[in-house]
């Protein structure tokens, strides 16, 4: 049966993924609302925006934890993939494909034949030209996507109804008759047939006149033979406006037409401003939904339009009002959030507990305190923190603190006492491990001194290659003599912890076993001999080189396509043929005379006369031995008649 094919094996992977990073413990606000969907059979989607995907790194990074589909919010709509008559641009939507791919996401394509968005070159033709050219438009941005998995549907008409249940008098509807509907579904199918067909409106959550009027549309193609598979509920409500009571048995009857059924483009806006008490009413509106959409097997999933306020096409649209996501402005989660995980919570309750932590080893012991280092914990479902369990004199052990790194210093010990500790590791669903093997600490005995080093100053780092730094700074003094220096590290520009690395009892220190290509901020602080502790010293930050220059790459195309004037080559298969890992790529090619290229997408491309420079970007550039990524592509302009292609591809690392 088609609808147990890929997209649904596909979603379940997706849960499968997840599931190994985060878990949902029971009875409170679950999340991420994948790991909770997944399970109950739904998918959970958010509109992806081609510009905030390249330019924000919380939208990626939100986009990518919380769902499993994305419809492009205007990527593959008609005037972004044929601007101009037969001049095609994936590019937007190929972006938007390839991070959903490597997000574990599936892609619901949006939308081919719509009254909005659409060039007046279209819109101008006779029936005769209208009808192939529509034919011609699904064939080509259908057919772009037909043979990635990651694609698995399409909207094949948006919007085509009015109100009242008859069809909108759009450029379609007067130039070709409701005849168009029918043929665009024909063509859909002919150029993917595995693609799951839907028809899309807004204003048809409840029974009415609009969605009675799609209702007996969808019953009578489907009788003729045409190839409709799914109707999407495209939900932009408003909690001015009464919730569509009757939306679940709404679902129902097109479910039992033996179509499946989507909420394609959800929002809750209010009128403006956001209060408190119109973020309950939003976050009941949102409940409502995925209840309505859970009692009904054949609804698929919900896709919401967007997930953060800071961009939502509600103010653009709706002038006087907002809000009518599930994360705000500063991407906090609002009471909408919470109401669609709990909707679909809880999720699997994990029980696996992590491994034991390695025996601690213990570092600057002075006389009040005791570094302690182990090896980390491993966990299905991710390790929360570690507990650290002291016992003085062999008597009973008990929690003395917890950290969330690997290691702990304990302090406010006693001089010259024996100590014994022990550590245990906590997982996201509180499952905790055994304790370690314990290791034995004798504080050393004591000098009475309360004075701490002063700061290390001047911290500086040099001679810094793709996995290592040197790090120096100016003595610290102190009233009984620096004994030694902590080095602190912290991955990344800002954030993250500082966890300590290495000592040193002279003003410098070697960093080892980097990652290439990425920012680390050091510190250091000084300790005396009786253990008194320095704050710490200036920041210094540096990033490591990229990658290394021992791999090596191929560079095979695939023409995609080709007209009179151009050429699409697509993808441009980059392999790495190395038995290392390499970081990054970069391949040059050349172009024939009179070649120009126009368009290319997932690398950072230079041109220089005839040829051309494509480097990797942030996600394609990191593959394995034997590796390949096919996200790079490219579209070239060439005298009309001229039928050669690029030579000369060569691949080169870093
Ligand atoms: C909207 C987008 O969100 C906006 O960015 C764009 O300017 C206009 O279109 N119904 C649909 C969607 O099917 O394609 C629309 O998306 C919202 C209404």
């Amino acid at each position: 049966m088609r609808w147990s094919s890929k997209a649904v094996s596909l979603i379940c992977a997706a849960g499968l993924v997840v599931f190994g990073v985060v878990v949902a413990t029971p009875a409170q606000a679950a999340g991420p609302l994948k790991t909770v969907a997944a399970p109950r059979g739904k998918f959970i989607g958010t509109a992806l925006a081609t510009d905030s995907l390249a330019n924000e790194a919380m939208y990626r990074t939100v986009a990518a934890r919380e769902f499993n589909q994305t419809t492009p919010e205007n990527a593959m709509k008609w005037d972004a993939t044929e601007p101009q008559d037969n001049q095609f641009s994936f590019a937007g939507g190929d972006q938007i494909v390839s991070f959903a791919q490597q997000n574990g996401m599936t892609v619901h394509g949006h939308t081919l034949v719509w009254h909005s968005q659409t060039p007046g070159y279209v819109q101008g033709m006779n029936a005769t030209n209208m009808r192939a050219e529509m034919q011609a438009h699904i064939a080509a941005v259908v057919g772009h996507w037909a043979n990635n998995p990651t694609v698995t549907g399409w909207d094949v008409v948006n919007e085509i109804f009015n109100e009242d249940g008859t069809f909108r008098q759009s450029f379609w509807f007067n130039t070709l008759g409701q005849s168009f509907v029918a043929d665009a579904f024909r063509a859909a199918r002919a150029a993917d047939p595995d693609a799951k067909l839907c028809i899309n409106d807004f204003n048809v959550e409840d029974i009415n006149a609009k969605s009675t009027a799609m209702f007996n549309l969808v019953s009578s193609l489907r009788s003729q033979g045409v190839p409709i598979d799914c109707v999407g509920f495209q939900a932009h409500l408003a909690i001015q406006f009464a919730f569509p009571s009757t939306l679940q048995q709404n679902i129902q009857r097109f479910a039992n037409l033996g179509v499946h059924v989507r909420i394609s483009e959800l929002d809750v806006r209010m009128l403006n401003p956001e209060t408190a008490a119109k973020d309950a009413t939003q976050a009941q509106y949102y409940t409502n939904v995925v209840n309505a959409c859970l009692a009904v097997t054949n609804c698929d999933g919900i896709t919401i339009w967007g997930f953060t306020d800071l961009h939502s096409w509600i103010p653009g649209t709706f002038s006087d009002q907002c809000c009518g996501l599930i994360y705000n402005n500063s991407y906090s989660p609002k009471p909408a959030y919470d109401a669609v995980a709990n909707a679909f919570g809880p999720g699997p309750t994990d029980t696996t507990p992590p491994s034991t932590p390695g025996t601690p080893t213990a570092s600057n012991v002075t006389a009040t305190s005791a570094t302690l280092n182990w090896t980390a914990s491993t966990d299905n479902v991710g390790v929360t923190g570690y507990d650290i369990l002291r016992s003085t004199g062999g008597g009973a052990f008990s929690q003395v603190g917890t950290s969330t790194t690997n290691s702990f210093t304990n302090t406010g010990l006693t001089a010259s006492t024996t100590y014994q500790f022990e550590v245990r590791a906590r997982d996201a669903a509180g499952n905790m491990s055994a304790v370690s093997s314990p290791v034995t600490v004798t504080t050393s005995a004591g000098g009475g001194d309360t004075q701490a080093p002063t700061a290390p100053s001047g911290l500086a780092a040099s001679g810094t290659t793709q996995t290592g730094t040197s790090l120096a700074w100016t003595a610290s003094t102190d009233n009984v003599g620096v004994t030694g220096y902590d080095i602190l590290q912290a991955q990344g520009a800002s954030g993250g912890t500082f966890t300590q690395v290495g000592t040193s009892t002279t003003t410098s220190f070697a960093v080892t076993g980097l990652t290439a290509n990425t920012t680390y901020r050091f510190q250091v602080r000084a300790r005396d001999a009786a253990g008194n502790v320095s704050a710490v010293s200036n920041t210094a930050q540096i990033t490591t080189q990229g990658g290394g220059t021992t791999g090596a790459c191929s560079a095979t195309p695939t023409v995609q396509t080709q007209w009179g004037t151009g050429y699409v080559i697509n993808p441009l298969t980059i392999t790495n043929t190395s038995t290392s890992t390499i970081p990054s790529w970069t391949v040059t090619f050349t172009l024939p005379a009179g070649h120009t290229l126009s368009g290319s997408w997932n690398a950072t491309v230079t041109v220089s006369g005839q040829t051309v420079t494509a480097k990797s970007v942030s996600f394609n550039g990191n593959l394995a031995p034997g590796a390949s990524t096919g996200t790079f592509g490219f579209q070239v302009n060439r005298p009309n008649g001229n039928t050669q292609m690029p030579t000369s591809y060569s691949c080169a690392t870093p």
